[in-house]
């Protein structure tokens, strides 16, 4: 049992450890992996696959186990680290103290929007992104977006998601209207809603966070310790609630077999969701 923290309230001596294990879990290549795994399981809702991660009721349970094999990771290279979290609706400026040089470092300068600050700026020499979408190698981030500004998510907004009693519903996709789930996932381009809370995060940062290769971006992990930890607060709000389906989707529609029941076991891990509710046995947030 370990606690994930606000980075607010990281000491400087728990910024340096969890600096170091970044650098050193991408020394190894380790670091490499996850992001890879991110990219296999970056399946959209209009493929014909499973879907365990993303655009899908197991979104929350799917990125928990994936936060806990990062930090097992983590935690094999100095055991004293866990992934902090990053309240984007309180630290929702450019100069927050998370994008300082001794944490993850600034915004990408204009024209290549390469990060050119703090320890994950390629100039230093430490940090090659996988190269997901672009032959760039470099960290690249666009905070806000500035050719097409975005701001992000208010606690209005994510208070409204925390609100509604029930987890997901049909057709558990993209497109699903209401539901705690893709209130907080934020699809919303199939029926021209705005795109919501998570998603539109991913688009403020900017750079890799942008695309199936967000993991490249130091960011991730802060920014779905937060998911995680929204889920936690909206358990605990709906404690008749649960999460949906509760087994596989019995009607014939095109999800209905690429979708996870609560008993249906996720790839790669072979887990389900149900034993994925309780995050208090691995962590808790303070
Ligand atoms: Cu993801
Ligand atoms: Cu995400």
């Amino acid at each position: 049992m370990y606690n994930r923290k606000n980075q607010r309230d990281l000491t400087r001596a728990e910024k340096r450890r969890l600096v170091d294990a970044l650098l050193r879990l991408k020394r190894s290549g380790r670091y490499d992996e996850f992001v890879v795994m991110h990219q296999e399981f970056y399946v959209s809702d209009a493929e014909d696959r499973l879907r365990p991660a993303h655009m899908t009721p197991s979104f929350f349970p799917w990125h928990r186990r994936y936060l806990l094999e990062f930090e097992r990771a983590l935690q094999a290279v100095d055991p004293g680290v866990s992934i902090p979290y990053w309240d984007w609706t309180v630290d929702n400026t450019p100069s927050s103290s998370l994008w300082a040089d001794d944490l993850l470092g600034g915004n990408g300068r204009p024209g290549d929007r390469q990060v050119m600050t703090g320890p994950f700026a390629y100039g230093q020499g430490n940090w090659r992104t996988s190269g997901g979408t672009t032959d760039d190698r470099f960290l690249a981030r666009d905070l806000g977006r500035s050719r097409n500004p975005v701001a992000l998510p208010t606690k209005k907004e994510v208070d409204r998601a925390l609100s509604d009693p029930v987890y997901d519903v049909q057709p558990w996709n993209s497109v699903s209207v209401e539901g705690f789930r893709n209130r907080i996932e934020g699809w919303g381009i199939r029926d021209s809603r705005p795109v919501a809370n998570h998603n539109r995060v991913h688009q403020w940062v900017g750079g890799p966070m942008a695309g199936a290769g967000s993991p490249d971006d130091p960011v991730f992990w802060l920014h779905h310790a937060f998911m995680d930890l929204l889920w936690t607060r909206w358990q605990k709000a709906h404690p008749g609630g649960g999460y949906l389906p509760g087994r596989k989707p019995s009607s014939p529609d095109s999800d209905r077999d690429r979708v996870f029941g609560i008993d249906d076991r996720m790839p790669p891990w072979n887990v389900a969701p149900s034993q994925l509710l309780d995050h208090t046995r691995f962590y808790r947030y303070v």
